[in-house]
């Protein structure tokens, strides 16, 4: 009895954890258990001696019972102090919080802006930023010696006689999109474009722009004008309005610089010079194969960082092209 007991207690002092405990519980205090069987054979004790016996083994299997219980205890904490030092927070430490993002205002522009026309009907044209120099200079009406084509204003992709250039504007989206679309055609052009000139304040190398082009039977200036009215006015207010300016492009003739009445200008309402306009050049629409007895059309293109400076009071372009997440972060988290 002493040897089962022992063995038993031994059993209860190496277990470690609450399943190896249960274990030993079945196997030394269990029905099966060898102090099970003490107790079941005091029936064949005799008389006399069934009371001194019984005592012993109800004594040995309470020496067990309590041991377990202990043991039990001990285990129970153990382990809940375990767990709980497994699932301790500490509120002291520095979080790996993860910067939301936010689109970058100059997108959320040029969507704005896709939206207006869009919205009156027009459709979204693309074209290549690595661009032929005939559909960047010569189909637009460029003279081959026109200073616009100089080393200073353009990348030109070598080999040379590549005849590829890093796009000026987006005004070569004008052909390419009358020689791939069925008259007539109303489409706006958003891009990126690229000059050879430093990062400053007020230029950079890289900047976007979109253009507009409207070609259809019977098209005047008043079209035009009418056209850009409304969308100085979707983006400055119904106060705004447009002023055009005699000026000189080769793609159109009329050509006009756009101004534009600005409502909120930070400095007080006045008048903003934004970007160039015309009427097509009957040349352009012949390197399209359109017949300019028939067809006429406008066109006009402007800048998204000064639209953007305009109209939100950037005065640095330099933060627009940084890429600093707390520039975008201030004209809300549309992502
Ligand atoms: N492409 C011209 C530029 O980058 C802007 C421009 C002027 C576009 C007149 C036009 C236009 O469509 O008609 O300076």
């Amino acid at each position: 009895m002493n040897a089962a007991v022992d063995a038993a207690l031994e059993a209860i002092a190496a277990a470690t954890d609450s399943a190896a405990l249960k274990a030993v519980r079945s196997a030394h205090a269990g029905e099966a258990s060898p102090l099970a069987a003490l107790n079941g054979s005091l029936r064949s004790v005799p008389n006399d001696q069934k009371a001194a016996l019984g005592k012993l083994v109800g004594q040995a299997r309470g020496r067990v019972a309590k041991a377990l219980s202990e043991r039990e205890g001990e285990i129970v904490a153990a382990e809940t102090e375990a767990r709980l030092a497994a699932e301790a927070i500490d509120v002291t430490a520095v979080p790996l919080r993860r910067v939301p993002g936010a689109r970058h205002p100059l997108t959320l522009l040029q969507d704005r802006v896709s939206d207006i026309f869009v919205g009156m009907g027009w459709e979204i044209a693309e074209g290549p930023e690595v661009e032929s120099e005939w559909f960047n200079f010569d189909a637009l009406n460029f003279d081959a010696d026109h200073p616009a084509r100089a080393m200073q204003d353009t990348f030109f992709v070598e080999p040379l006689e590549s005849h590829l250039v890093l796009r000026t504007h987006t005004s070569p989206v004008q052909v390419r999109s009358l020689l791939e679309r069925e008259l007539p055609v109303y489409v706006l052009a958003p891009g990126r474009v690229y000059r050879t000139d430093e990062l400053d304040a007020t230029h950079t190398p890289v900047f976007m722009q979109f253009e507009g082009l409207a070609v259809d039977k019977g098209l005047t200036m008043a079209h035009l004008r009418g056209t850009l009215d409304h969308f100085v006015k979707s983006v400055f207010g119904d106060d705004a309005k447009v002023r055009l300016r005699p000026s000189y492009f080769p793609f159109t003739e009329p050509s006009a610089e756009l101004d534009f009445w600005h409502p909120t200008f930070k400095d007080g309402p006045r008048w903003i010079e934004w970007g160039g306009c015309g009427m097509i050049n009957p040349n352009v629409l012949r390197s399209a194969g359109i017949d300019p007895e028939v067809y006429s059309g406008f066109a006009f293109g402007m800048g998204v960082e000064r639209g953007l400076m305009l109209r939100d009071g950037v005065q640095d372009m330099r933060e627009m092209v940084e890429g600093d997440v707390r520039f975008s972060q201030q004209f809300g988290m549309v992502v």
